[in-house]
């Protein structure tokens, strides 16, 4: 009988438990993971949590009328098994997740853990019962689910490898003197595998950070720990885009590069993403003439500086350059009062569009659009590279910082909005101009075509990121048996 058994066990299907961690640049990508791994003839179960669903289905209402409940209906209608369902996060709806960040974080460790382990209880005696968890990196609880309920576990890390190695080598920071000392070195790191030298001011915001006892560093240290127990880590990026970072984390555990994870195969992704209702941009970019129009975003939590919203405001006006701003209300602070300087909303007139939110990828797909001021967040990046666009860099928060090097230093598509701390509107201007126009903006957008190209070749049939993907499944299909 335990021959049978093992038999069957061999033709268990793989059944995966998603979950998203929940804010925008982690739901987007873990969306187009789930899409990826079901058209390999994965069953998944996407979890989103109630707060997240809610927004979404709030915003796409307003958008695009009333729809079914269930965000995957139109992945279903291309033949993908994909389930949905959703879990409290442990707060009421209309508890503030902003304004009480830190409270939200540690519900995040400690109470929601509760909730996915009921639900896991289910889904384990479902038909065809739940054998693999991927969940976000700093789900801090995954590998004790999966140690109950004897589940494949699956890391999914939505940075860059560049990133993920620095945090998953914080103890040799630590040892080194470049992280959580009163007074930290200032030299270059340049003792981490697969990382040639890096600046301290190019760590993770949090690395750099002096006070190494928050609420996120605690959420960092046990995600970075069980990160290691984890059976297989799956990496939003490219091979050939961090090749040595990549092999050098190859040695230590099984790590797949399958970026970028996008929609392909669809003219528009069939599920809706996004928490906040888009605004449409087409009709006001149809009127510009080609590469034209400053992309501006600064991702779907980072906060700015009222100075420098207002330094970066003047440096268009200077630089006389069109734009569409996608400012949040809360960018400044969750007060949400007027960002902008007096009379900016008025003084734009057909030179600007500011917009709170808008549909990014098919804003980045337009024509029009010829530069991209980013706050660096991992996907921005991703999706200006795949719309061949150059960015003008203003990091602000997180792995933005890292990427930042990445972009500018080592890739070289990339300008840096400052120079110092400060944003001074006349170099706002100035850095504008070269990003937009003259021989500077030819160079930049080539540099950004070659690497474009790279991905798509990563992504085609004998590409790294397909054969990646495949010898995922692969290693998972065994690693269920
Ligand atoms: C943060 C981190 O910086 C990022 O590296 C990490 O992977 C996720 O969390 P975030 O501020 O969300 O990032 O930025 P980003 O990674 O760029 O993701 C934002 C997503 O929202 C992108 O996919 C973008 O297309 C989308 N977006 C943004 C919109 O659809 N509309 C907008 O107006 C702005």
């Amino acid at each position: 009988s335990t021959e049978r058994q093992k038999m069957e066990n061999n033709h268990q299907k793989p059944h995966a438990l998603m979950m998203a961690y929940p804010l925008q640049g982690h739901v987007i990508p873990s969306v187009h993971l789930a899409m990826k791994l079901a058209s390999k003839g994965f069953i998944i179960t996407f979890v989103n949590t109630q707060f997240v669903h809610h927004q979404i289905t709030k915003s796409h209402h307003h958008n695009h009328g009333p729809e079914a409940e269930d965000i995957f209906v139109g992945a279903r209608k291309s033949g993908l098994d994909i389930r949905y369902t959703t879990v409290s996060d442990g707060f009421p709806l209309g508890f503030d997740r902003s304004l009480h960040h830190d409270q939200f974080m540690e519900g995040l460790l400690h109470v929601m853990s509760a909730h996915v382990d009921e639900l896991v209880g289910k889904l384990v005696a479902s038909e065809p019962p739940v054998n693999c968890l991927i969940v976000d990196t700093f789900f801090v609880w995954s590998s004790m689910i999966c140690d109950k309920y004897n589940l494949v576990n699956i890391s999914f890390w939505t940075e860059p490898a560049l990133v993920l190695t620095l945090y998953y080598h914080l103890d040799l920071l630590r040892i080194n003197g470049h992280f959580g000392a009163p007074d930290n070195r200032e030299d270059a790191i340049n003792y981490v595998p697969g990382v040639r030298s890096i600046q301290r001011k190019d760590l993770a915001s949090y690395l750099q950070a002096n006070d190494s006892s928050t609420v996120v560093h605690r959420i960092i240290y046990k995600a970075f720990e069980q990160v290691k127990k984890a059976d297989v880590i799956i990496c939003n990026t490219v091979q050939e885009l961090e090749p040595d970072t990549l092999s050098a984390l190859q040695k230590k555990q099984p790590v797949y590069a399958i970026g970028p994870i996008f929609p392909t195969g669809f003219a528009k992704s069939p599920v809706a993403t996004s928490l906040w209702s888009e605004s449409d941009c087409n009709k006001w970019l149809n009127a510009k003439p080609n590469r034209s129009v400053l992309y501006i975003s600064f991702g779907s939590y980072a906060h700015a500086s009222k100075q420098d919203i207002w330094e970066i405001a003047y440096g268009l006006l200077l630089s006389e350059v069109s734009f569409i701003w996608v400012l949040r209300p809360d960018i400044v602070s969750s007060d949400e009062s007027e960002p902008l300087p007096p009379g900016f909303r008025d003084q734009i007139k057909g030179k600007g569009l500011v917009v709170p939110w808008c549909c990014q990828i098919e804003v980045l797909s337009h024509s029009s659009i010829g530069g991209f001021l980013t706050h660096c967040g991992w996907n921005s990046i991703l999706e200006s590279i795949w719309c061949c666009i150059p960015m003008l860099c203003f990091p602000l928060l997180t792995d933005q910082f890292t990427n930042r090097k990445l972009v500018v230093d080592d890739w070289g598509f990339g300008v840096n909005l400052r120079d110092e701390e400060s944003v001074a509107r006349e170099e706002v201007a100035r850095k504008i101009r070269r990003l937009m126009t003259g021989g500077s903006a030819d160079e930049l957008r080539k540099k950004v075509t070659e690497v474009r190209t790279a991905l798509d070749n990563a992504l085609g049939p004998s590409g790294s990121s397909e054969k990646n993907l495949n010898d995922l499944i692969d290693d998972l299909k065994v690693k269920i048996a």
